[in-house]
C-alpha cells in the first residue's frame, strides 16, 4: 500500500488502476470517478475510507456505504445481528444496537457479501438517492454486478427531504419497539426502477402469505408490525399489511412474536422453514443474498 504524502498530489494518472487506488482520497463521494472498483473517499472531518463506487448504473457515482448480512439465521439477535441487536431478543432493548442512527463504523469493503459493513459515507455523503443490490453472500467484489440478483434505484431525489442520506432519515423515522403502530406511523414508501430483476418478480421472493401485504415497485422505511417492532428497510415493496417481519429487515432489539425467532437482521423470512419459500417464508436465494446500500 502507498499513501501520497499531500493530496494536491492526485490527480495524474486515473485511467491507471494501481495509481488509482492511491490518489483519490480528496473527494467525499464516488461522483467524480469513471470506473466501477475500490476507491478511497475523504470525509467532512477528514476520515480517509475505502469503499466501492459504482459508475455504470444510471450515469454512476453511487458510493457504497453500508451492507446488510445474515450470519446465521438461527442466531436471533446475537452476534453478528449489528443492524438489529447483538444482545439478545428483550423489550430491555427497544432501540437495538442503534447502528442506523449512530456514527458507529465496522467491516471492510471487500468482506462486505461476507459480513456487516458500515463505512463513514453512511453519515457523512449528503445524498440524493438510495440503490439497492442483492448479492448472494460471499461473491466477490468483481462479481457483485453481475451477480446480483436484483438491482434498484431511486430516482426522486427523496433524501434531501429526509435529512439527506439513511442517517439523517432514521433521526425523522426512529427504530424504536412500541415507537408507533402499523400501517399509519410508517415512513415514506419510495418509488424505485429496476436495472436488474423486476418488481413482480422481486416481491415474490418473499413467502408467499405476503404477497397480499406488499406493492412492488418501492422501497420503504422505518415500519411497524403488528407487535409495534419496528423494522428499517422493506426492500422493493410498500407494506400494505403489517406481518412486515416476513418481507422487511433490521431494526430494533424486540421482535415479540414467537420471540426470539423473528429477531435478527432478516427478521423472520424463516417463520415458516428456512429458505422454504412456504408460506411466510422467503427463497433461499434471498434469504442467502447480502443487501448492499449505496447513496449518490
Ligand atoms: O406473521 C405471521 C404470523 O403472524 C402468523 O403466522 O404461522 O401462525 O400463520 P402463523
Ligand atoms: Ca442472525
Ligand atoms: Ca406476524
Amino acid at each position: 500500500m502507498h499513501w501520497l504524502e499531500q493530496e494536491d498530489n492526485v490527480e495524474f494518472n486515473l485511467f491507471n488502476r494501481t495509481t488509482l487506488f492511491v490518489c483519490c482520497f480528496k473527494y467525499s463521494t464516488c461522483l467524480q470517478y469513471f470506473l466501477n472498483g475500490h476507491y478511497y473517499l475523504k470525509s467532512k472531518t477528514g476520515i480517509i475510507y475505502e469503499t466501492y463506487c459504482d459508475m455504470t448504473t444510471d450515469g454512476g457515482g453511487w458510493t457504497l456505504v453500508a451492507s446488510v448480512h445474515e450470519n446465521n439465521m438461527h442466531g436471533k439477535c446475537t452476534v453478528g445481528d449489528r443492524w438489529t441487536s447483538q444482545q439478545g431478543c428483550s423489550s430491555v432493548f427497544p432501540d437495538g444496537d442503534g447502528n442506523w442512527v449512530n456514527k458507529v463504523t465496522f467491516g471492510n469493503v471487500e468482506g462486505a457479501t461476507g459480513d456487516d459493513y458500515k463505512n463513514p459515507g453512511y453519515y457523512d455523503i449528503q445524498a440524493q438517492d438510495l440503490s439497492v443490490w442483492h448479492v448472494p453472500n460471499l461473491v466477490l467484489m468483481e462479481n457483485w454486478k453481475k451477480s446480483a440478483i436484483a438491482r434498484y434505484h431511486t430516482n426522486s431525489k427523496f433524501f434531501p427531504r429526509y435529512g439527506g442520506n439513511l442517517h439523517g432519515l432514521f433521526q425523522h423515522f426512529p427504530l424504536k419497539y412500541k415507537g408507533g403502530v402499523c400501517k399509519t406511523d410508517n415512513g415514506p414508501s419510495i418509488p424505485i426502477v429496476f436495472e436488474k430483476g423486476d418488481a413482480k418478480n422481486f416481491k415474490e421472493m418473499y413467502g408467499p402469505e405476503t404477497y397480499g401485504e406488499t406493492e412492488p415497485g418501492y422501497v420503504t422505511f422505518r415500519v411497524f408490525n403488528f407487535e409495534q417492532a419496528a423494522l428499517a428497510i422493506c426492500s422493493g415493496v410498500k407494506m400494505i399489511g403489517c406481518n412486515s417481519e416476513h418481507v422487511c429487515f433490521g431494526g430494533t432489539g424486540f421482535f415479540p412474536e414467537g420471540s426470539p425467532k423473528q429477531c435478527g437482521e432478516i427478521a423472520g423470512w424463516d417463520w415458516s422453514g428456512y429458505g422454504t419459500h412456504d408460506r411466510w417464508s422467503a427463497t433461499k436465494t434471498i434469504t442467502e443474498s447480502t443487501v448492499l446500500l449505496f447513496y449518490r
